[in-house]
């Protein structure tokens, strides 16, 4: 944490005191006396001795930032201190993890164990009357993760309702993110590959895959057409056109998600299809506002990237008619943005209510992942794209919308891949708050 940042302590306490009320509540709901939360154990590959990266168990670390404590487990009981059972093993084949430090300690009482199996003396006696939140591997002797739905249901609702630590650690996730992007961005401009452009971002970042919150895309010309684009070219293009990069940060266990694409021509074609999108992006963050529908949102974003398909030549259609005929969905074939949090794609974005049931999605948006009115404290991702896609393409021209379709205009833009800018936005009781363009702003 750097000065320029606010104490944590007492950030960190008003967020631990809203957590015991949610999980008092939660416990009500369920019929639980305990709520217990494991961190989770790291799984093996198949045949193999080698476990998979540890994703801790985003339960856990919404209670204390510990990212690297496998076998460690908290226990919350109403009107208790909480409990955190923390494995520190007698090890020298692996990094043991450290001991407690910093401005959350003091809020639980903690017990060191040595060897996993441990933990079980100190958990409740009674599993029936716990509610335990983990992966099925984390069980020990008669005590397994039983997850109730009620339970669960209550706590991800209320994990949308960001506490002001959780925001607090946000922004720090988005200015990390934001000082690796312009890593990357200085790297594409002196002609390097997609993987050392990579290289230069972690740099940055100062974190590798392992602690990025998702694996980065970073796509040189036509590969900006993949959405989810992960593969790497050693070699530079012969000629680069355009660069999509999609990578965001950790901060004690908080993410940040951030798309940036540049052209190549400063005047060109494709920066001003760049400059557009990035402007509409800017007036669909503007709407990040309490009361909002999302899904509405999402709608309103097609019709006006229809309209900017419109205005560069693409089709001959309004925005409004080119939705209407599925064919905004050829250009701009995912959703608008996400929840964002403790994970990148953060749970409930589709709950109805804190008692479970879920918002469909519009017919025809298969790949939206939020579906919920706004309200102050949630945080979402606003993501829109443009992309010139062989296989939609190649779709949309068997459908009679086709011969709206200026396909010269097309084809000359599959070089660049396409375009996608995303920014974080919380939502506020007034203005939001724009994570990522703060971030740069800071920058600059
Ligand atoms: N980085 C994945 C996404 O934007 O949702
Ligand atoms: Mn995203
Ligand atoms: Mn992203």
């Amino acid at each position: 944490m750097d000065t320029q940042h606010p104490d944590l302590h007492p950030l960190f306490a008003d967020h631990l005191r809203t957590l015991q009320a949610r999980a008092d509540k939660a416990l009500l709901r369920g019929g639980f006396d305990h709520l217990v939360v494991a961190a989770g154990r790291p799984a093996n590959q198949f045949l193999d001795d080698r476990p998979y990266p540890f994703a801790v168990n985003p339960h856990f670390k919404h209670w204390l930032p510990a990212t690297k404590a496998p076998d460690s487990w908290i226990v919350h009981t109403p009107g208790r201190k909480p409990k955190l059972i923390y494995l520190q093993p007698h090890d020298y084949w692996h990094v043991v993890p450290d001991s407690p430090a910093g401005y959350w300690v003091e809020h639980f009482d903690i017990a060191i164990i040595r060897e996993a199996d441990e933990a079980r003396a100190l958990l409740p006696g009674d599993a029936a009357r716990c509610a335990i939140l983990g992966e099925a591997n984390a069980a020990l002797d008669g005590f397994a993760p039983n997850n109730p739905p009620d339970v669960l249901n209550y706590l991800h609702y209320q994990r949308s309702y960001k506490t002001p630590y959780e925001l607090a650690m946000m922004r720090v996730a988005s200015k990390i993110g934001a000082r690796a992007h312009r890593a990357a961005e200085r790297a594409f401009r002196a002609g390097a590959s997609e993987f050392d452009i990579n290289i230069a971002y972690m740099e940055a970042a100062r974190q590798t895959d392992n602690d990025l919150p998702y694996g980065n895309i970073i796509g040189l010309n036509e590969h900006a057409a993949v959405l989810h684009y992960m593969d790497l070219a050693h070699a530079p293009p012969a000629q680069a056109h355009s660069f999509l990069i999609d990578a965001g940060a950790s901060f004690h266990g908080y993410a940040s998600d951030i798309t940036r694409t540049y052209a190549a021509d400063s005047a060109g074609e494709f920066r001003a299809l760049v400059d557009a999108v990035d402007a509409a992006q800017q007036g669909f963050c503007a709407r990040v506002r309490a009361g909002q529908s999302y899904p509405e949102l999402h709608l309103h974003a097609h019709r006006v990237l229809g309209d900017i398909l419109k205005e560069h030549g693409f089709i001959r259609m309004s925005g409004e008619s080119a939705l209407e005929a599925g064919v905004t969905s050829t250009f701009f074939p995912h959703g608008l943005g996400h929840p964002i949090g403790l994970q990148v794609h953060d749970v409930a974005g589709f709950q109805a209510s804190d008692s479970g049931g879920t918002i469909a999605r519009p017919p025809g948006h298969p790949y939206l992942r939020m579906t919920r009115v706004l309200e102050p404290g949630m945080v979402v991702t606003i993501e829109p794209g443009l992309y010139f896609i062989d296989m939609l393409l190649a779709r949309l021209k068997e459908q009679p919308a086709a011969k709206e379709v200026d396909w010269a205009r097309v084809d000359a833009f599959r070089r660049y891949g396409g375009v996608r800018i995303e920014d974080d936005v919380v939502c506020t009781e007034g203005d939001p708050e724009n994570l990522t363009r703060d971030a740069f702003a800071a920058l600059a």
